[in-house]
């Protein structure tokens, strides 16, 4: 058995579509289990950037077999422009499998996304609007519209006629805005159910089928630890489960089949969206470490707040995924930088805490307890090997793998398919 799943340590944007894209090539299958085109993963081979929303970043080389689970939110509108972007591009879609048990997003999911915000004021989350968290609230209240329904027209009409009126009640009554035409919605999504039928079927079979043949299986996080529903920075989390578990569910398989966990993270932190975030640099470092690092949102495009690393997060996620190796991005960045900062346990009031808080309030409350090290000046884009990195960045990593008590295996100087070192 051989499958491994790759969760990002922090949250989200840590590198994920660039790892999952290296491994596939040694992969037969790539499977996305949570969260929907809230996700952005950037892979870039050569001069061409591919950003991959829904569809898995093993998509580009052709005989890996790539699926949406049952865990994704799936706005078909969007998938099928990825699609066609692909197939436009040379990227055949012929191993693309959608699970029917996905549910989709409709019209009425993204605007109360919107509304929702909007109304929030100045406590909004910073969601991404694309209608997640109204389409998963949709399913576990029961009356959600999954991949299924969308490809057998008859069911479709009966759901959305249903839901259409519930949503126009809370678009219209509870946040005055213009309520939406059932008929309209109705023929444009049975086009799209109509384009997407042929990839629709029982996705959880075929993963299953797929390891007992003793087939590579990656799974592909989208978002990380600390935007997990129950286990991240709650409220200011995304909708579905980031961390590991989130695969069981959201693949359709159980857990003694995933064989080993990858965390993905930056060699300094940041996140997009509200909410605490004890080592953010509101000053000249943050700005550096943003504008060499092109830290800007890729599905909306939003600045991204950006920090130190934060050692206590990276413990979190080696417990809360139970990890078995860090990949760590991005720590070209970082050159440049003649000390650097790292988070090694948090202040709150008299408390030193070790592991991080429960609670958001708890949280704003904590002051990092850093460790300084020595920074490097060498460019390390043609870095080839791990011997061969300046000895300070050596040294930053192994302080890291000791603090976290998980290895490092994988080190990224660039954002290119070939930068990337590895170490035993
Ligand atoms: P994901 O959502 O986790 O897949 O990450 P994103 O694609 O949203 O953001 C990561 C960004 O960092 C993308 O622009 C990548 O091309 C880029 N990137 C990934 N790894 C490296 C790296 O090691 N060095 C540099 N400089 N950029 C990287
Ligand atoms: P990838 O897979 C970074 C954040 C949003 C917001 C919160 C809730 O590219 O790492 P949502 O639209 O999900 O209800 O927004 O979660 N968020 C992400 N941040 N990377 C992502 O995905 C994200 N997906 C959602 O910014 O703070
Ligand atoms: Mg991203």
């Amino acid at each position: 058995m051989s499958t491994i799943a790759l969760v990002g340590a922090q949250w989200g944007d840590e590198g994920k579509g660039k790892i999952i894209d290296i491994l596939s090539l040694r992969s037969d299958m790539v499977v996305r289990a949570q969260g929907g085109d809230n996700a952005g993963h950037t892979v870039i081979v050569n001069d061409e950037v591919y950003k991959l929303r829904i569809i898995p970043s093993g998509i580009l080389y052709h005989n890996t077999q790539c699926i949406v689970g049952n865990g994704v939110v799936v706005n078909p509108k969007v998938i099928l422009e990825e699609m066609d972007n692909l197939s436009a591009r040379g990227v055949s879609l012929d191993n693309l499998k959608i699970d029917a048990r996905a549910h989709v997003i409709l019209p009425y999911h993204i605007i109360l996304d919107g509304l929702a915000e909007d109304a929030r004021g100045k406590a909004d989350i910073g969601t991404t609007k694309k209608g997640i968290g109204p389409c998963y609230m949709d399913k576990a209240e029961r009356i959600g519209i999954r991949m299924y329904d969308l490809v057998h027209p008859e069911i479709f009409k009966q759901k959305l006629e249903r839901n259409v009126s519930i949503k126009n009640s809370y678009i219209n009554k509870i946040y005055g805005a213009e309520p939406l035409d059932f008929e309209q919605i109705y023929n444009e999504y049975c086009e799209y159910g109509k384009r997407l039928q042929p990839y629709v079927c029982d996705t959880s079979s075929i993963i299953y089928k797929a390891i007992k043949e003793n087939k590579r299986v990656l799974f592909e996080g989208a978002q990380g630890a600390l935007l997990d529903l129950d286990m991240g920075t709650y409220p200011f989390v995304t909708s579905s489960h980031p961390t590991s578990g989130g695969f069981c569910v959201g693949a359709g398989i159980g857990p003694t089949l995933i064989d080993k966990c990858l965390g993905i993270a930056k060699a300094y932190t940041t996140r997009v969206g509200k909410g605490p975030f004890p080592t953010e640099l509101e000053d000249e470092i943050g700005d550096h470490i943003r504008k060499v690092g092109c830290e800007f949102g890729t599905v909306t495009g939003r600045p991204r707040r950006c920090g130190w690393l934060d050692l206590v997060i990276l413990r979190f996620a080696v417990r809360v995924d139970g990890l078995t190796g860090l990949a760590l991005n991005k720590l070209d960045t970082l050159s440049g930088l003649p000390k650097l900062k790292v988070c090694v346990a948090y202040k709150r009031g008299n408390t030193v805490l070790n592991d991080f808080p429960p609670d958001i309030n708890e949280l704003a409350e904590c002051e990092p307890i850093y460790e300084e090290l020595d920074g490097w000046n060498e460019n390390l884009c043609d870095v080839k090997a791990y011997e061969e990195l300046p000895e300070n960045a050596k040294k930053y990593i192994e302080f890291i793998e000791k603090n976290i008590e998980c290895p490092v295996k994988m080190i990224g100087i660039g954002p290119q398919r070939t930068q990337n070192l590895y170490k035993d």
